[in-house]
């Protein structure tokens, strides 16, 4: 079975590679997906990079991906809500980078037919995000005025489009090239944060700011925007000077959210929601190290995806 692993820490070309790995057995509560379609991540890109490694220890070779999407082709006898043949999207602690994975049942739901295999893959960890902030992280405390900044994003664009169907009024910031995008999918007001002051131009409007950037001087704009007393949500690092008074959020991965919930709203919401892909690439070890250099810079808007030919 073929994937792609990081032999240690360091750049895309040194360290990605190909390997050829032996299935795993498939226990009661777990099950194997036929992966069709799985996406680069900022994430992996800095795990590669090992600026997590004082916190997550890593065994080399170690095989990246959160997200992806495929066909069950083994059920463990105690998950009952998928069984084989079954499309479905796929959230791992990590493994998706290949031909297949093994996760447990609360991990993955069904995938509607009408959802392409890049759609369903690209989705998993902004979706999770987008839904576990929003629902569970803020809550009724959210307000009726909300600021993105990162819009044009992947977590940004989803979380523009949730807030838009929940009645929100949503006030956007990301660059000027992204602005048709931004408002497209439903943005009220657009502010371009390379061309414009963010800040000034919605100072004290928003109840919730929401910083999807990933990170750097977005924060100070933020601060700004919120009305005081307000939320401020970052999903890099809060600003280092709060200079307003307010409820100031880390948002992060929690045990306490399930996925299956989470995973569940996006399938009913699919015909709601948009995401933008930006490029699928075909499923070797070039493709994988290609989207992580991109996703280094400042790529276009949208999600690297590869996807195994069918
Ligand atoms: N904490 C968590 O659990 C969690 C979960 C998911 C993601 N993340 C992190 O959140 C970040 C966003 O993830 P993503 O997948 O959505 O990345 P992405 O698709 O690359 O989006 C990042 C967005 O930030 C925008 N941006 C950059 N600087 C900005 C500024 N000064 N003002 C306004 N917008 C700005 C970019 O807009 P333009 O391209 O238009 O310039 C881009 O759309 C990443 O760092 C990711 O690692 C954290």
């Amino acid at each position: 079975m073929k994937r792609f692993a990081i032999k240690d820490y360091g750049t895309a070309k040194d360290v990605l590679i190909e390997i050829e790995a032996e299935p795993r057995p498939v226990d009661d509560t777990h099950v194997r997906v036929a992966l069709a379609a799985f996406a680069i991540n900022p994430y992996d890109v800095a795990l590669r990079q090992g600026a997590m490694r004082d916190f997550r220890t890593l065994k080399f070779p170690y095989v990246l991906g959160n997200d992806g999407a495929g066909v069950v082709t083994e059920v463990g006898s105690d998950v009952t809500h998928v069984k084989v043949g079954d499309e479905v999207i796929v959230h791992a602690v990590g493994g998706t980078y290949g031909e297949e994975v093994v996760v447990p049942g609360k991990k993955l739901v069904k995938k509607p037919k009408s959802m392409s295999w890049e759609v369903a893959a690209g989705a998993v960890t902004p979706w999770l995000t987008t839904y576990n902030l929003v629902t569970h992280l803020v809550g009724d405390k959210i307000g009726e005025t909300v600021m993105i900044q990162g819009a044009s994003g992947a977590v940004g664009s989803l979380l523009v489009q949730f807030l838009k169907v929940q009645g929100k009024t949503v006030l956007a910031s990301a660059s000027k090239r992204n602005e048709a995008l931004v408002r497209q999918i439903g943005a009220d007001q657009f502010a371009a944060y390379d061309e414009e002051d963010t800040g000034a131009i919605f100072a004290d409007q928003a109840d919730t700011v929401i910083d999807a950037t990933k990170g750097g001087r977005a924060g100070e704009a933020g601060m700004q925007i919120m009305k005081t007393g307000g939320n401020f949500v970052a999903l890099n690092d809060l600003p280092s000077e709060q200079k307003k008074t307010g409820n100031y959020l880390s948002f992060g991965p929690s045990k306490d959210y399930s996925d299956v919930e989470a995973l569940t709203a996006l399938t009913d919401l699919a015909d709601k929601i948009q995401l933008t892909v930006a490029e699928v690439l075909p499923f070797t070890l070039e493709s994988v190290v290609a989207g992580h250099e991109t996703l280094e810079g400042h790529p276009l808007a949208g999600k690297i995806i590869i996807k195994k030919a069918e």
